[in-house]
């Protein structure tokens, strides 16, 4: 119905191993199969795990018939087999394809492991007994063959890889990846069939005649391209559908990040720095739907639905004709087509969202609107749920003292999206002027500089609405007052959150000024003093006066070693600045 016509099938990672290989069969009865998983999010302290012994994978058989059935509707099925990364399950299987002789067992909480494939002559037989199996269930051009979030700590530490990389004249294990990837290409072209990773494998130099997915961002993509190599463009802040679609309350657990449908459908898959000839590379995109918090296929209906008809119109309609308020007015029909169908879709499209700006030096003003201009709005500040006769809301709500602001939409006297719940903080420099140093990451800085003092605390497990996010920089910001001012404290409210490669900042300097011009340092904080804090940190400065108030926050800069993401650039999320 979209015209969806590949199928991206993640068929192995660390927590299990899901395609049945004859010459391997311990991959499913081991790797397929593991001893708990983690209870809530990643991250939650204490980590707690159930004790589920949980599995299952696809015997040969079921993949063809999923091959024939996709084939039937014009659908070509990649199927993916991780490496050298997410190699958990099946080193758990075979442990003398890891560069450490284990045990191992198939991953129970989710993120990045260390324990990869070693590139020996016995992995890379194994690896390629194994595509030379799925090379013959899948009758499609493509064999994706992962290539992400592959820690080199064990190949940094292994005598064999250190030897091969003298050997085969390689600078270090990122041109050893390089060599990894290059052998299994090569391979895979005896068998007609071209690879596909993810960006990583860009690295040590781009592999042969390989295709990248560009889940990174955009840049990934871009390179390729410029080096004539076709690309699917799929960056996490438009394409991954394991991210939260509304920040209303009572959304279902997901990963993190925020990805409404707007954003889904703003997403073009060929980037501006491209030239059209360059553009050519693109060949399409796609949505992500990992699942580590997904247990039912409800659930995966709830995540791609609706969002996956906003990514169809992106890929099969020129920019030009791309229309968000007509695409939301038709999504009003479509509902009734997908309930028709029993299928359960978000209706998030329809939640109201706030707009706050800055008034006038007294604080905020919240403007509410939905997607829909024919339904109204009514809300309360009293702590009670919304109904449509709780006033009606007609012009921005000036906010002047701490409140909770709940809203709902009302198509005449029915409820339609979800329940909008916000508090709003007020304090000495909320809605006051800021300017920025830097600038954060373009998928980060949705409300700019003033998203810093809008009176606005993120909410957990965050969604990027709040957030800005600076990409390996500080962010450093100068609050105006607008007048002298006596306060106490500063205080900065950040985000730590290693497996979205987000961590706390290592210091925070705080100076003042009279004049904007000339600061004097009042007061910092350490690395050890943060890294003792929760998310809120207060930085006490004793009793002063000034107009001008500088923050700086010190970015991590980069992700240390065996954490996910490791040697990419840390992320720093800041989403207030209080002065009081
Ligand atoms: C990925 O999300 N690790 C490709």
């Amino acid at each position: 119905m979209y015209k969806m016509n590949t199928f991206h099938w993640h068929l192995t990672d660390d927590q299990g191993w899901r395609i049945e290989i004859k010459k391997y069969p311990k991959l499913t009865s081991v790797g397929a199969f593991r001893n708990g998983t983690l209870i809530g999010h990643y991250g939650e302290q204490p980590e707690r795990y159930d004790t589920i012994h949980y599995g299952g994978f696809y015997t040969q058989e079921q993949i063809k018939d999923v091959v024939a059935y996709a084939s039937t509707r014009h659908i070509t099925i990649v199927p993916e087999i991780e490496m050298p990364g997410h190699a958990q399950a099946a080193i758990s299987a075979y442990p003398e394809l890891a560069c450490t002789k284990g045990p191992f067992e198939p991953a129970r909480t989710w993120g990045v492991f260390k324990d990869v494939f070693c590139p020996t002559e016995e992995t890379f037989t194994f690896l390629e007994n194994v595509l030379a199996e799925v090379s013959e269930l899948f009758p499609g051009h493509y064999i994706h063959i992962g290539g992400d979030e592959c820690p080199k700590d064990r190949w940094k530490e292994s005598a064999f890889c250190q030897e091969l990389i003298k050997k085969e004249n390689l600078k270090d294990e990122t041109e050893l990846q390089t060599y990894f990837v290059n052998r299994i290409g090569r391979f895979l072209q005896t068998k007609n069939k071209k690879l596909l990773g993810w960006d990583e494998i860009l690295e040590g130099g781009i592999p042969g005649d390989a295709t990248i997915m560009s889940w990174r961002g955009y840049a990934g993509g871009i390179a390729a391209a410029k080096q004539q190599h076709d690309v699917v463009m799929t960056p996490t802040a438009y394409c991954y559908f394991d991210y939260y679609q509304s920040s209303a309350v009572g959304e279902p657990l997901a990963i993190g990040g925020y990805l409404p449908l707007q954003m889904v459908y703003r997403f073009d898959p060929v980037a501006d720095a491209l030239t059209a000839d360059e553009a050519k590379y693109i060949l399409g995109t796609q949505g992500n739907l990992w699942t580590e918090y997904i247990t039912n296929w409800k659930k995966v209906e709830y995540m791609t639905m609706p969002r996956m008809s906003a990514l169809s119109e992106v890929a099969w309609s020129p920019k030009s004709s791309r229309d968000y308020s007509a695409y939301v007015h038709r999504l009003k029909g479509h509902f009734k087509m997908l309930k028709f169908l029993g299928i359960n879709y978000s209706s998030a499209v329809f939640d109201v969202n706030d707009q706050v700006m800055p008034n006038g030096n007294r604080g905020i003003s919240v403007a509410l609107s939905t997607a829909l201009p024919e339904v109204s709005i009514h809300y309360t500040f009293d702590g009670t749920k919304p109904t449509a006769n709780s006033p009606l809301y007609t012009d921005k709500i000036q906010i002047d003292q701490p409140v909770v602001l709940k809203a709902a939409a009302f198509d005449g006297m029915n409820p339609i999206g979800g329940l909008f719940e916000k508090g709003y903080t007020v304090n000495l420099a909320t809605g006051k002027g800021i300017s920025l140093s830097y600038q954060p990451d373009e998928e980060y800085s949705r409300g700019g500089a003033f998203t810093l003092v809008d009176g606005i605390t993120g909410r957990l497990p965050w969604n990027g609405a709040d957030w800005l996010g600076f990409n390996g920089s500080d962010c450093e910001a100068v609050i105006d007052l607008a007048e002298m001012k006596t306060f106490n404290r500063v205080a900065v409210d950040v985000l730590n959150d290693s497996a979205s490669w987000i961590y706390l900042p290592t210091a925070i300097n705080v100076s003042v000024s009279e004049d904007g011009n000339t600061f004097k340092p009042l007061a910092s904080l350490s690395k050890e003093q943060i890294a003792k804090s929760s998310r809120l940190i207060t930085i006490p400065i004793g009793k002063q006066s000034a107009r001008f108030i500088k923050v700086q926050i010190i970015n991590r800069h980069q992700i240390p070693d065996g954490a996910p993401g490791a040697g990419n650039n840390a992320w720093l999320f800041v989403d207030e600045i209080r002065v009081e």
